[in-house]
């Protein structure tokens, strides 16, 4: 079991996200984070930071995100790790809540 980033990340990437993954699971790309099932340990601590409520349990993705558990597993193994902070995308308070954004992800 793992944790998965959702449709809500893309066009935000606040990042808060990463500065308390004690399994250092963040990959990151151009404009979303991927966890790396693989590392991910199941602790739930990245949920409460994420500002953009991006994050959740794989068996308990709100309804239509479930294609993002294989883009999670996907995406992490193309991507760097990122294990600090960042100043979220200059536009991401504008996209925070806007929904079905998975056309504009970029890898
Ligand atoms: Fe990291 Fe825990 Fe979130 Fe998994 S659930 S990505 S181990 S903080
Ligand atoms: Fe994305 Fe939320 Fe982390 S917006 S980068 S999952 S803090």
């Amino acid at each position: 079991m793992a944790f998965v980033v959702t449709d809500n990340c893309i066009q935000c990437k606040y990042t808060d996200c990463v500065a308390v993954c004690p399994a250092d699971a963040f990959h990151e790309g151009p404009n979303f984070l991927a966890i790396d099932p693989v590392d991910c340990i199941d602790c739930g601590l990245c949920v409460p930071e994420c500002r953009a409520n991006a994050i959740f349990q794989e068996d308990e993705l709100p309804a239509g995100q479930e294609v993002f558990i294989i883009l999670n597993e996907d995406l992490a193994k193309q991507w760097p790790k990122i294990t600090e902070v960042k100043p979220p995308l200059a536009d991401a308070q504008k996209w925070n809540g806007v929904a079905d954004k998975l056309d504009m992800l970029q890898n």
